[in-house]
């Protein structure tokens, strides 16, 4: 690949993998109510039997964001997932989210069995950023502060000064900036960009994508405003520049989430997975919320707000894992150690902040 001195491009090759591998990933099959609740019951005694627990993200099947709270378990955006893991006192984790949370939650408990439905769950920005590549970017600005997205491999991570989620990354840069840090920001390059533009800092960015959050669309989006004048609108800072330029809220999961609910606004249009959703409407169930637009008249959503890999977490396959322990997180000791000092100084400067609880 080539290395430009600014900002670094993702080879055509590698966006294409990122593609084909979205294709490739089946949706699990819909399951009859009965067989639901079989499945339930066994997930539930399960996680009794081997002192388990559910840490979940918000854009997962909602059945199983019910489970993770009625099991005591999360539901959570990427830092809180990290946090609640880390002080958990289970003896398992069942991360149903994507490969790199249950990597973080493994390197910040390494003596507890981290397990996912199914390990094939990745993320495009992850896939985005081969750590070998990144590697020899980061050695060509051997005086940068290297800051990388949650959303990246365990051997990226052993690359970076600081990890940072949307949940903290404005506060993470604003501190570096102060210090006078100058700054290589990988993989998401919307989220770099709208750091850039919300510190006034500039960054060497990686330019990796989200593929669900790069297909909300400025021009559909700006008809819908005018369709319903009244509704407010939430982006992820994962859109593109001209998304979040119509956004009246830009932020993290949990972030967006606060919004419907503490707002007075009755009508909400979200540019982020939906599955959110199921958050949002237990906190606020009489608001009206709209999914921003994917489709154009020109092209069609492939991902269309829905994270295929966050789908592939189904009933099936967590109380397939919970009873089989086959999906296991495995890292090796010393990368875990490496990319932990990354991991750990976020989550440090996270509780110092009280963005999480210090416990
Ligand atoms: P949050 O950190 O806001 O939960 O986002 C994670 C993610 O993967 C968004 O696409
Ligand atoms: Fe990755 Fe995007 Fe899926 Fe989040 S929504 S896990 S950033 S591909």
């Amino acid at each position: 690949m080539t290395l430009n001195n600014a900002h670094t491009h993702i080879p055509l090759e590698l966006a294409g993998r990122i593609n084909e591998l979205a294709a490739q990933v089946s949706r699990p099959a819909n399951l009859a109510q009965a067989d639901k609740a079989v499945l339930i019951a066994r997930i539930k005694t399960l996680l009794k039997q081997h002192n388990a627990q559910i840490v979940a993200h918000y854009y997962v099947d909602a059945q199983l964001q019910a489970l993770a709270e009625e099991t005591g378990g999360v539901v959570a955006d990427s830092l809180e997932m990290a946090n609640f893991g880390a002080q958990s006192n289970a003896d398992i984790l069942v991360v149903c989210g994507v490969r790199f949370m249950g990597e973080t939650a493994k390197m910040l408990s390494p003596e507890k069995t981290i397990l996912m439905p199914d390990l094939n769950a990745t993320c495009s920005l992850d896939v985005g950023c081969p750590a070998h590549e990144f590697a020899a970017f980061c050695a060509q600005h051997p005086q940068h502060t290297v800051v990388v997205y949650a959303n990246t491999s365990v051997e990226v991570k052993a690359l970076a000064d600081w990890v940072v989620t949307s949940g903290n990354a404005l506060q993470i840069v604003r501190h570096l900036k102060a210090q006078g840090e100058k700054i290589i920001w990988a993989p998401d390059q919307h989220l770099g960009r709208w750091i850039e533009k919300e510190t006034g800092i500039e960054m060497l960015r990686w330019m990796g994508h989200c593929i669900v959050h790069d297909e909300f669309k400025a021009f559909e989006l700006e008809q819908l405003k005018r369709e319903h004048p009244d509704a407010k609108v939430l982006v992820h800072p994962e859109s593109s520049e001209s998304v979040v330029a119509l956004a009246d809220v830009v932020g993290s999961t949990k972030v967006l989430i606060n919004a419907v609910q503490t707002l007075p606004d009755e009508t909400f249009i979200v540019a982020t997975d939906h599955g959110i959703f199921y958050k949002m409407r237990q906190l606020a169930p009489h608001k009206k919320l709209i999914v921003a637009p994917t489709d154009s008249k020109t092209t069609q959503c492939i991902s269309c707000a829905h994270c295929p890999w966050m789908a592939m977490n189904s009933l099936q396959n967590l109380a397939d894992v919970l009873e089989k322990q086959d999906q296991k997180i495995e890292i090796d000791e010393s990368i875990r150690v490496q990319a932990l000092r990354s991991v750990q100084r976020m989550l440090d400067f996270s509780r110092a902040q009280g963005l999480v609880k210090a416990k």
